[in-house]
């Protein structure tokens, strides 16, 4: 299929790539030239493990980029993968997606024959048909269902394994408004998936497709939050959250997935995500009352992490070290990390802050360009009084002969990598 795709972030080019794999014919618009030049010449403008070898193979040939959504006219079905921000007050940015419908509405009104948009981006229920439907029908110049077809398809990979994720998903969620040449476009474009994974498929409406994607995030980041409260309860008792958490996921109706308790969820669309559906329901006249907690459970993780510190060492004047950056482990990424606070509450303290990540350096110095930044784990806890844990990345397990080495061998673990304890001051957040 010749499939066109707006947008070349983190869900565009992977889907784009992944979509050239399937064999489709793919071409995708952006804005940004740079973005297009790299796609053109075979690389990745992100650091996804699987994607650079795809846009390698691909690039320039089945899979091209252009700033010219002309090219859109050409093809059979067009995705939206266009950012939406949040607002100061959570509510979603509309602009990016509304200004990208005119734009691909404008093409289509230049082709012949149905096509079919589908958004891909995460938008409140009723986004699709109150906004953007009356966009893209006046742009065509056609009415929905006349040669026009808008379906929501939401997009549920994970950084790190994106690629993965993308070919071999838990679901794929159709929401259309009972346009069966919507329903079979995008069943012949996920066949391949749904055939080799036996992939469900869920057929459902646009408000629905467009409300799976947030209730999926929030309660994700909800049941994190869950543990990390519990975390906290154990922690008064000397209970270890860990064990608890090994025995509560044992109960399938629990599950044992997501229970990793310490300092709290980032991302770019966790945070974004829960804001955005608590606004919504605000703006309706309901109070997300769990939705606000998971929310206040996950701000409040840097401070204990923090207050743990502040009970075994003075760090005012001292340095101590920030071990890991990104959000997670296997990204670059640092929206929402939750070493920004940790790192802002050190500095509150007046401590000298030395920070290290195998991965998220450069991004963070644009943060915090006047804090110090050290090549490796080891030269990070070098002449320190105090290391903090913040990304569970594996390197930091093997650390013990440098942990022992600081001049106050003084650890808050955040995410419980840390195996050897013994011959230090250690302190886990939840355990
Ligand atoms: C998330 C959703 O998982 C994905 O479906 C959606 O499309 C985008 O948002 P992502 O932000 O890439 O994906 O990361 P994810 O792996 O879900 O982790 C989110 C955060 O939760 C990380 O900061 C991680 O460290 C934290 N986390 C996760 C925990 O603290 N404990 C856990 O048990 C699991």
């Amino acid at each position: 299929m010749d499939v066109s795709i707006v947008g070349s972030g983190y869900v565009g080019t992977t889907v784009a790539a992944c979509l050239a794999d399937l064999g489709h014919d793919v071409v995708n618009v952006d804005i940004d030239e740079s973005v297009v030049a790299a796609l053109n010449a075979g690389e990745s403008p992100i650091h996804e493990p699987g994607l650079s070898d795809l846009v390698a193979l691909y690039g320039g040939d089945r899979l091209r980029a252009t700033t010219d959504y002309s090219a859109i006219a050409g093809t059979d079905l067009t995705m939206l993968a266009l950012p939406t921000p949040s607002e100061a007050d959570g509510s979603i940015n509309l602009s990016a997606m509304a200004a990208g419908a005119r734009s691909v509405g404008e093409a289509i009104a230049a082709k012949d024959g149905y096509h079919l948009v589908v958004v891909k981006s995460t938008v409140v229920p009723g986004t699709t048909e109150e906004e953007l439907v009356p966009i893209l029908e006046e742009a065509t110049d056609r009415t929905e269902g006349e040669d026009l077809g808008v379906a929501v398809n939401p997009e549920f990979l994970r950084e790190g394994s994106a690629v993965d994720d993308f070919t071999n998903p838990d679901k794929i969620v159709v929401g259309t408004d009972g346009d069966e040449r919507a329903l079979n476009r995008l069943a012949d474009i996920y066949e391949p998936i749904v055939m080799e994974w036996e992939v469900p498929v869920v057929e459902t409406g646009r408000r629905e497709a467009e409300m799976i994607k947030y209730a999926n995030n929030a309660f994700l980041a909800a049941k994190v939050s869950l543990i990390n409260d519990i975390g906290n309860v154990c922690k008064e008792y000397g209970v270890d959250a860990y064990e608890v958490a090994e025995a509560i996921g044992l109960d399938h109706r629990i599950g044992e997935r997501f229970l990793r308790s310490g300092v709290g969820w980032g991302g770019s669309c966790f945070r974004k995500d829960v804001d955005a559906i608590r606004a919504a329901a605000r703006e309706a006249g309901y109070e997300p009352t769990m939705l606000d907690a998971a929310v206040e459970v996950n701000e409040r993780q840097p401070d204990r992490l923090l207050g743990l510190l502040d009970d075994l060492v003075d760090v005012a004047g001292r340095r101590v070290a920030v071990l890991g950056l990104a959000f997670k482990p296997g990204t670059d990424d640092i929206r929402n990390s939750r070493a920004i606070p940790v790192i802002e509450g050190l500095r509150e303290r007046g401590a000298e802050v030395v920070a290290y990540d195998p991965v998220a350096i450069e991004e963070m110095r644009e943060r915090f360009p006047d804090i110090e930044y050290a090549e490796s784990g080891a030269a990070a806890l070098s002449d320190t009084h105090g290391a903090v844990v913040v990304t569970d990345w594996d390197e930091f397990a093997t650390l013990d002969e440098e942990f022992e080495a600081m001049a106050d061998p003084v650890v808050v673990d955040g995410r419980r990598v840390v195996e050897d304890r013994g011959s230090i001051v250690y302190e886990g957040l939840t355990w």
